[in-house]
């Protein structure tokens, strides 16, 4: 069921009233669901039981410490893009350090080491370049690189541009027809160990054909490496099912049910170890930001709902004209009126928006709203712009509210500077 409900007449999470959730530590605030995120997982690691698998949830969609304790504990392994994930799943649950693949088209000397030294599962190679760095530091550290060359399959997913990934037109990965050639080099090396494949074409995905099509292409390279002699033990289909930032379905259940037999009819009887990397799925629709309406003000025909948040907190709308739905933490009566207005805030861009021209319950200065669906992408991609600090994170447990990251401060913001 959903995370975000009335009860009473006031949005709750859980048995959590946000309300007074607000009072307590102030707005903007993003609250997440711990039971929602939880859920998520498993119905990931159920419909793959059948077969040897691992849920590394991709950490860039929401990286707090407290949530990937929770994902660790409960079995999730991690896809990182830095040394800096990699010092967070550390610091969350050391013993998933060896649950961890490393994608990333631009790796660094350093993030290599430490990953190296922390003995993760593999690298997610995106390049040659990459690939001969990689076995330089593994000879230089005198360990064994373990690593799957990403491929591009050259298929299109039907998502937004900026987050499209899978063609050849893209800067991700190695173009699956040179791919053998590469693992063949790596035949004979002492220092690189070629264990796995991997691939990834794009995020907020909504139909699943594009998902078996790039995984059938990866596993007829696999069948061509077999051959080749490699002993290829982990397919990563990468991530990117999409979610419903409408107010339509809400079926996890049944949207990984659906994603989990795509996947399946591909992988058919390969024996490997199949790897995912969902991201936004697990925590998308467990978080929404709750924000004060600071103003309500009328410029020609227009009205303007002004609110704390702003694109520094939530930038999807702004970066993707990305969808949110936006609800009053009052619930209107049913017969409210409703009257379209654009909810902006106090940035000093156009472009800081999070809906425009949407129809809203008449709402007054001091009211809260809630901006749903906002787990995944939120507060990973705030930044301090116009020096505003950023929101606090609270994580509901059940009954329990525990503030899991706290407002920034203003000395925060200037302590690195000089
Ligand atoms: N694996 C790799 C290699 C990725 O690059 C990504 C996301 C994922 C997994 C997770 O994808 P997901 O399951 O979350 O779709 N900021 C954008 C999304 C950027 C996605 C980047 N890569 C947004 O807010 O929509």
């Amino acid at each position: 069921s959903r995370p975000f409900v009335y009860q009473k007449r006031r949005l709750v999470c859980g048995e959590v009233d946000l309300t007074q959730l607000a009072e307590e530590y102030g707005t903007p605030l993003y609250v997440y669901s711990a039971d929602q995120i939880l859920y998520r997982l498993g119905l990931f690691q159920e419909a793959f039981w059948g077969r040897p698998s691992t849920i590394c949830y991709a950490v860039k969609a929401n990286s707090s410490i407290a949530i990937l304790r929770l994902l660790g504990e409960a079995g999730a392994g991690f896809d990182i893009v830095s040394g800096g994930e990699l010092e967070r799943v550390r610091k969350a649950h050391k013993p998933a350090l060896k649950r961890v693949v490393f994608s990333g088209v631009g790796k660094q000397v350093e993030e290599i080491d430490v990953a190296l030294k922390a003995g993760i599962l593999m690298f997610n190679v995106e390049s040659e370049a990459e690939l001969g760095l990689l076995a330089a530091r593994a000879e230089a550290l005198g360990k064994t690189a373990r690593f799957a060359l990403r491929v591009n399959p050259d298929v299109f997913a039907e998502t937004h541009p900026y987050i499209s990934t899978g063609l050849s037109a893209h800067k991700f990965g190695i173009a699956i027809t040179e791919a053998r050639r590469i693992y063949k080099k790596t035949l004979k090396s002492k220092w690189l160990d070629a264990v796995g494949v991997s691939v990834h074409i794009g995020s907020q995905i909504r139909s699943v054909e594009p998902f078996q099509a790039a995984l059938e292409r990866v596993l007829a390279l696999v069948a061509e490496l077999r051959k080749d002699g490699h002993d290829i033990q982990y397919v990563d289909a990468g991530g990117g099912l999409g979610i419903d930032y409408g107010t339509g379905s809400f079926d996890a259940a049944a949207q990984v049910a659906k994603y989990a037999k795509a996947l399946e009819k591909a992988l058919a009887d390969e024996p490997a170890h199949l790897l995912l990397e969902p991201g936004r799925f697990l925590v998308a629709q467990a978080g929404a930001l709750l924000t004060k309406v600071l103003v309500v003000k009328k410029n020609g025909d227009k009205t303007f709902v002004i609110t704390d948040a702003g694109m520094n907190d939530l930038i999807r709308p702004s970066l993707y004209q990305a969808h949110h739905e936006i609800v009053p933490v009052r619930q209107p009566s049913a017969s409210a009126a409703t009257a379209p207005v654009d909810i902006v805030g106090p940035v000093c861009e156009s472009g800081d928006f999070f809906a425009r021209d949407r129809k809203l319950a008449k709402v007054k200065e001091s009211d809260l709203v809630a901006i749903l669906d906002a787990g995944a992408y939120g507060m990973t991609l705030s930044s301090n712009y116009n020096t505003r600090m950023r929101p606090a994170e609270i994580l509901v447990e059940g009954p329990e509210a525990r503030l899991i990251r706290r407002r920034e401060t203003m000395r925060d913001l200037l302590a690195p500077e000089l």
